[in-house]
């Protein structure tokens, strides 16, 4: 165990923050054992990259080391494969293409661990992990016992599961369980990625071929977390009533938008921000991306707390130009 640990590095922000104690755990025994008859308060660490510390943690920090990715069920059009969630998730996606598994490909270079990634069903061009999550083992911190969860009990929703809202800071996940196809089952009707493969000609992709094109397309939007401090989107994007967007479209003809339902739709946050004119803007040490209006930056030594104020300011001001509640995506701790 160490103690007044700063988790600069280990969060993709780069802030400044001391975590009383820290320790790591490289199986379900061991986080048993640190977490059971812990008094702290508890933060389990995955890739710290959907994280903002806004402040010193005044508790236990648990970073979770659990790697190790085994076929467990293999049939003529699946296999199913557990995997410990300390394993980079980006490094499993690269491992299934090698292996010819087919089903994550769009969700390429997403950074953090695989234990983090069902907690908020991450998603990237038109697919999410609950596409091809079939369950996950996870400790109760409470009681040590490990549970298993379906993909219907995480309850998953846009960048939601049941971990994020009624069980909160009551389990540790440890291993979770990918059904991947073994027959070719591609996903590139998101614009950009078909833009991409017709700009190189490929007319039959691979699945390393659509990797390679989200790679391409991340690469030229995002900012990569080791030259500019991100937690990638910062906000969602806000699914709103019908009559709401009318409204915005009455002023902004070509404001975008996505079907969700018959009453509602989803306007990209990314447009709001850089309309509300908020794009590449810079306070003190941080700042709003000037490539991408949805992520907000670091641009060296910002505390977690003048970003957070950065964000405070821009759902102020994009609800009273808009009349539309930016939610933050980033944890905040
Ligand atoms: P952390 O930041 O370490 O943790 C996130 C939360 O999960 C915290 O509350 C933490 O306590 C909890 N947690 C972590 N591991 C566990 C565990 N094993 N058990 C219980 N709780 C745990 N997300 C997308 O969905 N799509 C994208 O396209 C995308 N692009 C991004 C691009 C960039 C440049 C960056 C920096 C981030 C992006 N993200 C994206 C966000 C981020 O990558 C995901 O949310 C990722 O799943 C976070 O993983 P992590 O291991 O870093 O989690
Ligand atoms: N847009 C702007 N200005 C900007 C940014 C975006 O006008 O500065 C508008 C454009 O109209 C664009 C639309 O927003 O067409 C959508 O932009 P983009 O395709 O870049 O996607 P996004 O909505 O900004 C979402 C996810 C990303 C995910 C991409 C690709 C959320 C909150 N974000 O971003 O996920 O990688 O789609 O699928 O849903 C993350 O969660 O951290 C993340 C990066």
């Amino acid at each position: 165990m160490l103690t007044n640990v700063d988790l600069k590095e280990y969060t993709t922000f780069g802030v400044s923050a001391l975590a009383k104690q820290f320790a790591t755990f490289s199986n379900e025994d061991e986080a048993r054992a640190l977490s059971k008859n812990n008094t702290e308060e508890l933060l389990i660490l995955g890739g710290g990259s959907n994280l903002l510390l806004t402040q010193d943690f005044n508790g236990l920090v648990l970073k979770n080391e659990i790697t190790g990715i085994r076929c467990v069920e293999q049939n003529d059009t699946s296999v199913l494969l557990k995997v410990g969630a300390g394993e980079v998730w980006h490094d499993f996606v690269l491992y299934t293409i090698e292996k010819g598994y087919y089903g994550i490909e769009n969700m390429s270079l997403i950074p953090g661990s695989v234990g983090a990634s069902p907690m908020q069903n991450i998603g990237a061009y038109g697919v999410e992990i609950k596409d091809v999550f079939e369950k996950l083992d996870a400790l109760e911190i409470e009681t040590g016992e490990v549970h298993t969860f379906s993909n219907e009990a995480c309850a998953f929703g846009y960048r939601e599961s049941v971990f994020k809202r009624a069980l909160k800071g009551k389990y540790i996940i440890t291993y979770v369980y990918f059904r991947l196809s073994l027959i070719k089952n591609l996903s590139t009707h998101y614009g950009a990625i078909e833009y991409e493969l017709n700009k190189q000609g490929i007319t039959s992709p691979t699945s390393k071929d659509v990797s390679d094109a989200v790679i391409f397309i991340r690469s030229s939007k995002l900012p990569n977390p080791k030259d500019l401090g991100n937690a990638g989107s910062f906000f969602k994007n806000p699914i709103v009533p019908i009559e709401t967007y009318n409204k915005i479209k009455a002023t902004y003809q070509e404001a975008p938008s996505y079907p969700v339902s018959e009453t509602t739709v989803k306007v990209p946050a990314g447009w709001l921000i850089e309309t509300a004119g908020w794009k590449g803007k810079q306070m003190g040490a941080c700042g709003v991306h000037k490539n991408q209006a949805l992520v907000l930056v670091n641009y060296g030594d910002a505390t977690g707390n003048e970003i957070y104020e950065l964000s405070t300011a821009i759902i102020k001001d994009v609800n009273q130009k808009f009349g539309v509640t930016l939610e933050r995506e980033v944890n905040i701790i």
